[in-house]
């Protein structure tokens, strides 16, 4: 009698240890009110998690530091906002599409790669740090991964189904490689990020007059659109799309400036004329989506002003509990010199090594160019309750029409 009631008990312990552990993925929160499958990110080094490491060289140290112990692959000290943004939702840190090792693409994957442009660059790819991997690229490489990944899950399924009248020799090590497939019919539910243009508006910034600048942005914004549009024509539908930051902010760009003009900071001390163009960016961006609306009406757009976002903190950086907002955590950037975070370089004579500070939490920018962890959860944090978005929506209900 008690031996039963023992073998039920364990029977059911098994049982439920073997339910728990066949579910598929890593889910780490409640499912949210839109239950996104997946997340797939287009973009830059602003959510590259992994890609140019991949493909070309690692992060050196000390990126990473704060939160994986070691270079995870990402432009600052630990997570980025794409990070937030997938445990917020539930799901798993996105793996790199170019990354062979490791991957996991259940969830989504991420197309970014650190120095994507949405045009092409004529500059050699690795001048100014630009990657070959831009927009269009990105979106070639999002069809390959569809089809791909479509053709491979159908013959796994033809395999489970003509297995189960047949002899029971389907193998775990299949099983554990169709988890790790994106499931074909996810690829219309899922959640379309993108964070690209800022590589745009730095090239023109290198480039041009202020006045080509200006010129220069309605057809960046157009091949953003026409990536939009391919993007919609293979089953893309829920789009969340973050405008540029204030570029003109970056401690690389203000901390060589010398006895400034009057006029060419603003009152908190960006470089105004390199902000002016963001903004001119932002806003045919968003004028771009809103028409896009009306356009798509199977299609939701949601246009986040990651720029207020990030220009809020940079304004608000004492009472929010950072230090000088200018301050630049790894690597040593001055007149004249620029030793890169986790490189070794000359300055004032002498050769130094681009480590990290003491206190990354307090810091905002990371490396000059790229936010530290701290700002990139303070961003996060704004933009995910939608407080930043147009129309005015939550990324866990960005499913539902406004
Ligand atoms: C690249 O060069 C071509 C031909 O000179 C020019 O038409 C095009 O605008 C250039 N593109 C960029 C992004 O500079
Ligand atoms: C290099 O010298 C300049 C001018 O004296 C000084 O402002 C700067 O802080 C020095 N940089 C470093 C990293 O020591
Ligand atoms: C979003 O969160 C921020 C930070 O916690 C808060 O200040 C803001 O009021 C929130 N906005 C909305 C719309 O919930």
């Amino acid at each position: 009698m008690y031996n039963i009631a023992i073998f039920a008990f364990v029977t059911i312990v098994l049982l439920l240890v073997s339910l728990a552990s066949s579910t598929e993925g890593r889910r780490i929160s409640p499912a949210p009110p839109c239950d996104f499958p997946a997340i797939y990110n287009f973009g830059d080094s602003n959510s590259d998690t992994g890609a140019i490491s991949a493909a070309f060289w690692p992060t050196p140290s000390p990126y990473g530091t704060s939160y994986f112990g070691k270079p995870a692959g990402r432009n600052s000290d630990g997570r980025l906002v794409i990070d937030f943004i997938a445990e917020h939702l539930g799901l798993p840190y996105l793996s790199s599409y170019l990354d062979s090792i490791g991957t996991n693409f259940r969830h989504g994957a991420n197309f970014a790669t650190a120095g994507s442009t949405i045009i092409r660059q004529n500059e050699s790819i690795f001048e100014n740090g630009l990657s070959p991997f831009s927009l269009d690229i990105q979106t070639v490489q999002h069809y390959q991964f569809k089809t791909r990944t479509s053709e491979l899950y159908h013959q796994g399924n033809l395999h489970v189904i003509s297995l189960k009248i047949g002899i029971h020799i389907f193998s775990a090590k299949k099983k554990s490689f169709m988890k790790k497939l994106s499931r074909p019919q996810d690829l219309s539910k899922a959640l379309y990020v993108f964070y690209i243009g800022q590589n745009d508006v730095a090239a023109g910034i290198r480039k041009l007059s202020f006045e080509l600048q200006k010129a220069a942005v309605p057809e960046i914004i157009s091949q953003f659109t026409t990536q939009i549009q391919t993007l919609y024509q293979r089953g893309a539908r829920i789009f969340w799309i973050h405008n540029t930051g204030p570029i003109g902010c970056l401690p690389v760009a203000t901390v060589k400036v010398q006895d400034p003009l009057p006029g060419y900071l603003d009152e908190n001390g960006c470089v105004k004329s390199q902000n002016d163009i963001a903004i001119e960016f932002n806003k045919q961006l968003k004028d771009e989506i809103v028409k896009l609306r009306s356009e798509r009406s199977e299609a939701i757009l949601i246009y986040v002003d990651m720029y207020s976002a990030k220009y809020g903190l940079i304004t608000n950086a004492k009472n929010q509990g950072f230090e000088d907002p200018f301050s630049i955590c790894c690597g040593h950037h001055g007149i004249g010199y620029d030793v890169w975070c986790g490189n070794k370089g000359n300055v004032n004579g002498s050769e130094v090594f681009g480590g990290s500070c003491g206190n990354p939490s307090k810091v905002i920018s990371w490396d000059g160019v790229h936010y530290s962890e701290a700002a990139n959860r303070w961003i996060a944090n704004r933009i995910i309750n939608g407080s930043f978005s147009d129309p005015p929506i939550s990324i866990s209900k960005a499913c539902q029409k406004a």
